[in-house]
């Protein structure tokens, strides 16, 4: 079902210790409710021999792994043992020239803010083939939260997927852009940044009174939203606490009738 990709590498290279051909699907799981799996990204997920998985992936999704998986946490994030970049590189590459058939599990989407590029890079160079399933965004579960769109005819016509912070530290965007009224933003890894990211907008014209949205933990039992402005924004994110993932919309209020939705299985209840 899940067909590989054409390999840059030398086909050659792939010698499997076990003779048979090594493959690594690149993985979407979604932002955490394991019913926001692709049915695509199941099977690839139950017929691993090997699942190196981000620090975000929910225990929901990681229980449904095959029960023969041998589940590795690659997690790059927080004060604890810290796997670099090229290490991940390393081990994929080992395991699929074992012949093993690896699943690259990652939060949401694994195309966005992901390191997605390095990981292929690694794959090609050793002629080993993959695929990539594509995953639900965490961006696609928080506006859902938020009973709102993304984007609103009258309103946007287009939105932007940011990063609060690059390899070198906040990140730079188009700030005169991102100011004009109207538009809306879902920034990722925006916690940290909330204050720069805040200043900058304003710096560049943009009204304070903008409404501002975290959503953290989107999809997830625990899910929180914050409902706040530009101005406010550093200020209620730090007496909000948070300590999940978070999603943060520049743009975006919560929809007045959000409380009319409900949740789909409960909605079927
Ligand atoms: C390294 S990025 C990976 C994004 C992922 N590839 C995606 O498509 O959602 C991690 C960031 O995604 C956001 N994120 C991931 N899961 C989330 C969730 N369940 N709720 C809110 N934000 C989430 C947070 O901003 C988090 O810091």
């Amino acid at each position: 079902m899940i067909k590989s990709n054409i390999s840059q590498g030398d086909p050659m290279k792939v010698m499997q210790t076990n003779g048979q051909t090594g493959h690594v699907d690149f993985v979407g799981a979604g932002p955490g409710d394991p019913e926001l799996l692709t049915l695509k990204a199941l099977t690839a997920f139950q017929r691993a021999d090997v699942v190196l998985h981000d620090r975000l992936i929910s225990a929901e999704v990681l229980q449904l792994a095959g029960r023969n998986a041998r589940l590795v946490d690659v997690g790059k994030a927080g004060f604890e043992h810290s796997w670099k970049q090229e290490d991940i590189d390393a081990l994929l590459v080992e395991y699929a020239l074992e012949g093993q058939r690896v699943v690259r599990l990652k939060s949401g989407d694994a195309t966005l803010f992901g390191r997605l590029d390095e990981e292929i890079d690694a794959l090609d160079a050793a002629g080993i083939p993959w695929s990539i399933v594509p995953g639900i965004t965490a961006a696609s579960a928080a506006v859902a939260g938020i009973g709102q769109s993304l984007t609103q005819r009258g309103r946007n016509s287009s939105v932007r997927f940011l990063t609060g912070h690059d390899m070198k530290g906040f990140a730079d965007h188009d700030w005169t852009a991102l100011a004009r009224a109207g538009s809306v933003a879902a920034i990722y890894m925006g916690k940290k940044s909330a204050r720069f990211i805040q200043g900058r907008l304003i710096m560049h014209g943009a009204d304070r009174a903008t409404p501002v949205t975290v959503i953290e933990n989107a999809s997830r039992p625990d899910q929180r939203i914050l409902a706040t402005t530009l101005d406010q924004l550093p200020v209620d994110l730090a007496a909000a606490g948070f300590d999940g993932p978070a999603l943060t919309f520049y743009g975006l209020a919560p929809r007045d009738a959000a409380g009319t939705a409900t949740e789909f299985n409960k909605e079927l209840a």
